[in-house]
């Protein structure tokens, strides 16, 4: 039997509490695995300057995969003020830990299922069964931005654009730019796991969702993408819906999609959405997954005021552990922590107060393990 090595991250906040009722089901399921510690977060920041020291990413570097918590984290300028006096003033830029390990480990996929459990007061019905695959290392969050915008920058803009002219007078402070970038690679990496998925997992239709009428470049990029992937799987429909009418439409007939696939924004965007269908953050899980490494997370973030309060429900965390095992190949695992969880919301066994109970966050953990 496989023996893993998992990196244990909680981070901030309500991370620590998810996270010790993850370790509650992993060591009821007796994986066979050794979970070192990684320091990430606020704490880092204020301390030592940067929230993902180099130290846990070596240590990420020797893991087969890494469970996160949550993070606090602060727009740039309220996130230089809370650094130590020693730190202050030497222009250290807050950057976003979660982003970093994106990009750092190359973790292309962001997987987020959304799928209702029956008997969850939360769900806005109980026939959604949505997995949503988001592009996770370009597009408009590939973090390449300006402000002020440099004035070679403009000069190529405007000498290959047409559109460019109604800019070339302001002043460069005065305009923000923000890249998106769309690869031929790319776009085919995250469509074809879309339809993988749908092939292993019997869905019928795969739904990308861009803007192409308006993006026309880069959303259509991920279009024509998907309409060349499409035709290696017959049985499997290629729906496309523009970004806005998605909203729409999942919010009037969720049950009629299944896999849904988008570039970096619009499929953070659509992902939230899904979870709300199904019950919110505290129902909300993904993981970051690229060819070697992955690291899987809940959606929500760190909820300061519930921190160390052993309030706040588990259950993404136990749904993020589940998608954990299925990666490293614990199908059985994560099925029977699957299967228990359902157990639980069907009888209503410990509610959190997002719930309407109020039970605490080691008791849901507890009465799942009961049913594993
Ligand atoms: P949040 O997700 O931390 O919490 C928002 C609200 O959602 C909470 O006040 C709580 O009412 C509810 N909630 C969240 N998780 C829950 C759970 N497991 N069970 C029950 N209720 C839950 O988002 P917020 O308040 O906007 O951000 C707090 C901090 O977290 C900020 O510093 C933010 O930057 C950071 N953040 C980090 C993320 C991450 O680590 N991936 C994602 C989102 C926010
Ligand atoms: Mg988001």
């Amino acid at each position: 039997m496989a023996h893993y090595k998992i990196a244990w991250l909680p981070g901030d906040g309500i991370g620590n509490d998810v996270m010790q009722a993850a370790r509650i089901v992993l060591d009821a399921l007796q994986l066979d695995a050794e979970y070192p510690h990684g320091d990430i977060g606020w704490e880092f920041w204020k301390r030592e300057g940067d929230p993902l020291p180099e130290r846990t990413l070596e240590l990420l570097r020797n893991t087969d995969c890494a469970l996160f918590g949550a993070i606090t984290s602060m727009p740039k300028e309220e996130a230089a003020a809370e650094l130590v006096p020693e730190l202050q003033g030497k222009g250290l830029v807050y950057s976003s830990p979660i982003v970093r390990l994106r990009q750092e480990f190359n973790l292309h996929t962001n997987l987020r299922p959304c799928r209702a459990f029956e008997g969850n007061p939360l769900n806005l019905r109980d026939d959604v069964d949505l997995v949503v695959f988001r592009e996770n290392t370009e597009g408009l969050y590939v973090g390449i931005e300006f402000n002020p915008l440099p004035q070679e920058v403009r000069d190529v803009l405007v000498k290959h654009h047409p559109k460019m002219k109604r800019f070339a007078d302001l002043p460069l402070e005065d305009i923000a730019l923000s890249t998106r970038i769309i690869t031929r690679g790319g776009a085919r990496n995250i469509v074809t796991q879309a339809f993988e998925f749908a092939k292993k997992h019997g869905y019928k239709t795969v739904t990308v969702i861009e803007k192409p009428n308006v993006l026309r470049e880069t959303s259509g990029l991920m279009v024509r993408t998907a309409r060349e992937v499409a035709q290696g799987y017959p049985g499997i429909e290629l729906w496309e819906t523009n970004i806005d009418a998605m909203c729409m439409w999942l919010v009037k007939n969720p049950q009629q999609y299944g896999v849904l696939v988008a570039s970096n924004m619009f499929g953070d965007v659509i992902s939230d959405l899904c979870a709300q269908l199904v019950g919110g953050l505290g129902f909300a899980a993904s993981g970051n997954i690229g060819d070697e490494y992955a690291v899987f997370e809940p959606t929500h973030g760190s909820a300061p005021k519930y921190a160390g309060q052993n309030k706040v429900n588990p259950m993404a965390m136990l749904l993020t552990t589940k998608l954990m095992l299925d990666w490293l190949g614990e199908a059985d695992r994560a099925q029977r922590l699957e299967s228990a969880i359902a157990a639980v919301i069907r009888g209503r066994e410990a509610l959190t107060y997002d719930m309407g109970g109020n039970a605490t966050t080691t008791e849901v953990a507890e009465a799942v393990v009961r049913h594993l």
